[in-house]
């Protein structure tokens, strides 16, 4: 074979197993793909992630659903925030904030602090910014995310917090990973979720998780799982940790 020809050859070969990783979402020389498509469902995206169809993301249209009266009653939302652990002038990331139902009642947790309000969708974004402006409120930062990246610094947040959200990430590996680079060791992730264990969920059946699956989910990114409490009706409140060293 002339050399030309086995130069072809080899760049061929390079050139066919780069795209193979990128088409797979693989990493590094493991190709098992991260996600496969199937059928969608009822309220399903036909996208899944280790086993777990990924919902399709509530459109800001329908942002009032997270403002109704009766919602702390319930999900008794306010147990949920007095649980958050947090100090007054710790740095909080609230992902998939929406209209920032939580965003505002942390920040009256975190006085000297900050919350980062991230969303992928604009519209949710203006509405807490109006609301800031409103109530005077000047301790929330918005952030406009990727679907595959909240945008949050580095080591940017003690505390990271997921109401409801997660099992709508489009790109959940990926939000992991850059939601644990965001988090400074030692600092907690806490996500909430419906049961999906219950039979008399009334969201859609793709609007909540098992606790077991959550857990696979987190801990695969490196986070160690603490605890999952039951004080609330309707969600598990999962509390992760990521480890003070590597
Ligand atoms: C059901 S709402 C929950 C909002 C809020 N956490 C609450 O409980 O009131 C889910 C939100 O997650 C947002 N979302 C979906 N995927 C996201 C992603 N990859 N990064 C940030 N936000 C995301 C959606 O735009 C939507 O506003």
């Amino acid at each position: 074979m002339s050399p030309t020809r086995t130069a072809r050859i080899v760049v061929l070969a390079v050139l066919a197993s780069i795209f193979t990783i990128a088409a797979t979402g693989a990493r590094g020389s493991d190709v098992t793909p991260v996600y496969e498509t199937r059928a969608p469902s009822g309220n399903g995206t036909g996208k899944v992630y280790m086993g777990r169809e990924i919902a399709n993301v509530m459109s800001h249209r329908r942002m009032s659903r997270l403002d109704r009266p009766g919602r702390e009653r319930e999900e008794r939302t306010d147990l949920l925030v007095a649980a958050l652990p947090v100090e007054e002038d710790d740095a909080v990331a609230d992902i998939g904030a929406g209209s920032g139902y939580f965003s505002f009642r942390v920040a009256e947790r975190v006085p000297n602090g900050v919350v980062y309000a991230v969303d992928i969708q604009q519209e949710m974004l203006d509405e807490i910014e109006r609301r800031k402006r409103e109530r005077g409120v000047d301790n929330i930062e918005t952030l406009l995310g990727r679907v595959d990246d909240p945008g949050l610094g580095e080591q940017s947040a003690d505390l990271i917090f997921i109401v409801d959200s997660y099992h709508e990430f489009s790109h959940p590996r990926e939000m992991g990973e850059a939601m644990y680079k965001a988090l400074r060791p030692g600092g907690h992730l806490i996500v909430v979720e419906d049961r999906a264990e219950s039979k008399s969920r009334s969201s859609g059946k793709l609007h909540n998780m098992t606790e077991a699956q959550a857990r696979k989910e987190i801990t695969t990114l490196g986070f160690s799982w603490l605890r999952t409490e039951s004080f609330l009706p309707q969600q598990h409140f999962l509390v992760f940790q990521k480890p003070t060293s590597p």
